[in-house]
């Protein structure tokens, strides 16, 4: 059964609370992540940044900014969907992630994946990537596909801060959220034909590499 709104938040307090890293030393505030926990679609980028740091909310900052037109641009509203990162507290400097960072907070994550049970996750970036989709391939080959696992499905993106720096990534980020629109009316019929009996199988939190990953693809 779907998680409640209480339930999600009393997850967003332990990420507030959480001592497992170092980087618990150096964050002004630990960022859990936004939006309502019937979402159907979640963005999950690479860790906060200092906007965010300061303002306790994923992508709030330029790339946050970029993120929010780029879901307009698709007709999608950032309200519905839930955002949140690999890491959930600041880097200092907006340095990548350490592994062991990664892997501190990741049950978080799989904590907020369960809960949410996503239709669809737009993977931001190449850390998330990984974190993600471990050994699925690089992003610069699988941007802008579709990777199934199980019933739900992973949408690898160029990361919106990546994009900002470099004119012909933000191109092929534009092109690539065209496509997610056609995924998320997939997603949704998908989910009707199973609400009306077809069987659901049961999908992992973390999506394990899959052998037939170029099949997959659609
Ligand atoms: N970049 C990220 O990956 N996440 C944020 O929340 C902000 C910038």
């Amino acid at each position: 059964m779907a998680a409640t709104t209480e339930e999600l938040l009393a997850l967003h307090e332990r990420v507030r609370a959480c001592t497992a890293c170092p980087l618990h030393a150096t964050r002004i505030q630990a960022v859990p992540g936004y939006g309502p926990v019937t979402a159907r679609i979640m963005a999950v980028g690479e860790g906060p940044g200092e906007t965010e740091d300061r303002e306790g909310k994923p992508f709030v900052g330029a790339a946050g900014q970029l993120l929010t037109r780029l879901l307009e641009s698709v007709g999608l509203d950032r309200r519905d969907i839930y955002i949140t990162n690999i890491i959930k507290c600041r880097p200092p400097g907006n340095r990548d992630p350490e592994q062991e960072e990664v892997e501190a907070c990741s049950h978080f994550l799989d904590e907020q994946v369960t809960m949410l049970d996503p239709d669809v996750i737009l993977v931001l970036g190449r850390h998330a990537l990984l974190r993600l989709l471990p050994g699925a391939g690089g992003i610069s080959r699988l941007h802008g596909q579709r990777l199934r696992r199980g019933d739900r499905a992973y949408v690898p993106l160029y990361h919106p801060a990546a994009a900002l720096y470099n004119a012909s990534l933000m191109d092929t980020l534009t092109a690539d959220m065209q496509r997610v629109r056609g995924y998320l009316a997939d997603a949704e019929a998908a989910r009707a034909r199973r609400a009306q009996g077809v069987g659901v199988v049961g999908a992992s939190t973390t999506a394990q590499p899959d052998p037939s990953d170029q099949l997959a693809l659609f």
